[in-house]
């Protein structure tokens, strides 16, 4: 070829890419054009993707929770595949790294679970002699089980050759209560259950830019669709990350908790294995009950978690007997199928006879629940034991709450005659968390939107005498 055919060639190539180039770039740009990506319903039941599924000897999805008196003591639970020998390590937090001089060490129990993906093991520690409202770091380790090659064990410390660790993680110790209540800020959620990756992730998440420095976390029941299936499990942990780990958890089961396991289905629907070896709830329940009913007392608060998936009746004696004996200033009891059903043909007449006399008769402020996929609040209320109705006592009776933070929505209950609806505010559509902070003299709630929008808010507050005032929220200071 001459030279000068060459340079033709050469140009005419060069030509052709810049033309190749020009179509590629306009192409790309009508590409990078927002289009209409429509969805066909706003709750996408998705599948639930694997997440981290794959258990190792690293610890993973790590919970604190409390077992015992929350102002000394705090406890964790996590999972490895194997690590027959698990063990968990604290100190006083300090402003640097120098905590890591002043470490001892605790034993975790481990345990074995079956899964529908494969076995794995539980641990839990505790933590126990505490200082009250101290900052405290904590890791937890699983001994390894695969060693680190030779040359990668050189240079670190024994610790590490030896077991696989979690990050340090921060959790306060609660105040003391001795008759003052030290101010307490939690965070409620309704139903989780649904698209937890990619739907509630965003609600836990908004709830902790609003209340990072929230006291605990409070989950009334389904916070997985089916409780046996692990990759639901590790979707939750996938949404709630570190705040589960850093946060104190507090959890009652729902019906969703009810499942067959896979392991043993001749047991047909019960309470998840994994329920009790998920949490570390104070085993002060019922006899025979697996940390699905158990009371809390945290900063003059006595938080009480009810399983109502099974006879309420049954509970009722132990019930009575944890609201007579109560030394606290507030009692706000949880459970998962509402006293007043907000969404249809869902009522619990049984819930209703079995427990709302106890409520009545001893005054409890507050009742948290879920279970309607829809939002409903009342006023403080009371029965009348003659007429079976509903009546607002605003010195005495007790404001109930039904709420949900996953995607998945119910359409509200019609009531024939408008005086049989015993809700105050109601509301359908929309994922919610709630920012409860109680004080000595109040407890103010606030209803926020996914999105952190204000939707209801309400104050109870108690004079020393124990008589309260309900301010409604038309009356409520807004933010
Ligand atoms: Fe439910």
């Amino acid at each position: 070829m001459s030279g000068r055919m060459l340079q033709f060639q050469l140009t005419r190539c060069f030509v052709v890419a810049l033309t190749m180039l020009a179509g590629m770039s306009e192409k790309n740009a009508v590409g990078h054009d927002p289009v209409a990506a429509p969805h066909g319903k706003a709750y996408q039941s998705m599948f639930p993707e694997p997440t981290a599924v794959l258990a190792t000897d690293v610890p993973d999805r790590i919970l604190v929770s409390w077992t015992d008196s929350p102002d000394r003591s705090f406890s964790v639970t996590w999972r490895s595949l194997k690590s027959p020998d698990a063990v968990a390590e604290f100190a006083p937090a300090t402003d640097g790294p120098e905590f890591t001089k002043n470490i001892q060490r605790v034993a975790a129990d481990t345990a074995p679970l079956a899964t529908n993906l494969g076995q794995v093991h539980m641990h839990a520690a505790t933590f126990s002699d505490l200082e009250p409202n101290t900052l405290y770091v904590y890791r937890v380790g699983n001994k390894r089980t695969v060693s680190l090659p030779s040359g990668d064990a050189k240079g670190v410390e024994q610790h590490t050759r030896d077991y696989a660790w979690s990050e340090w993680i921060h959790v306060r110790t609660a105040a003391p209560f001795e008759g003052e209540v030290t101010p307490a800020r939690f965070v409620y959620f309704g139903d989780a259950q649904n698209d937890l990756k990619s739907h509630w992730s965003r609600v836990v998440r908004e709830a902790f830019r609003d209340a990072p420095k929230m006291t605990f976390m409070l989950h009334a029941g389904d916070l997985v669709n089916r409780g046996n299936r692990d990759e639901e499990w590790g979707q939750w942990f996938h949404a709630g990350d570190f705040l589960l780990s850093s946060i104190p958890q507090l959890a009652i089961p729902g019906n969703h908790e009810y499942d067959v396991d896979p392991a043993n289905k001749s047991n047909g629907r019960s309470l998840s294995t994994r329920w009790p070896l998920r949490f570390e709830f104070a085993q002060n329940g019922p006899k025979g009950s697996s940390e699905n009913i158990f009371y809390v007392d945290v900063q003059g608060i006595r938080l009480i978690g009810l399983d109502s998936n099974i006879d309420p009746k049954s509970q009722a004696v132990w019930l009575e007997e944890v609201l007579k004996n109560n030394p606290n200033r507030w009692t706000i009891v949880t459970h998962h199928h509402p006293i007043h059903s907000t969404s249809r043909g869902r009522d619990n007449a049984g819930l209703r006879d079995a427990w709302q006399p106890l409520y009545d008769k001893y005054g409890v402020d507050l009742v948290l629940q879920g279970h309607d996929h829809s939002y409903g609040r009342t006023a403080p209320l009371e029965r009348n034991e003659t007429s079976g109705k509903q009546v607002v006592r605003e010195q005495t009776g007790t404001v109930y709450v039904v709420s949900v933070s996953g995607p998945k929505q119910y359409s509200l209950k019609d009531y024939e005659e408008a005086e049989e609806n015993p809700f105050e505010s109601r509301g359908e559509d929309l994922q919610l968390y709630q920012v409860i902070d109680v004080t000595h003299d109040r407890i103010s709630y606030q209803a926020k939107t996914a999105t952190g929008r204000l939707y209801d808010q309400f104050e109870i507050i108690k004079a020393d005498d124990g008589e309260k005032k309900f301010v409604s929220p038309e009356e409520t200071p807004a933010e």
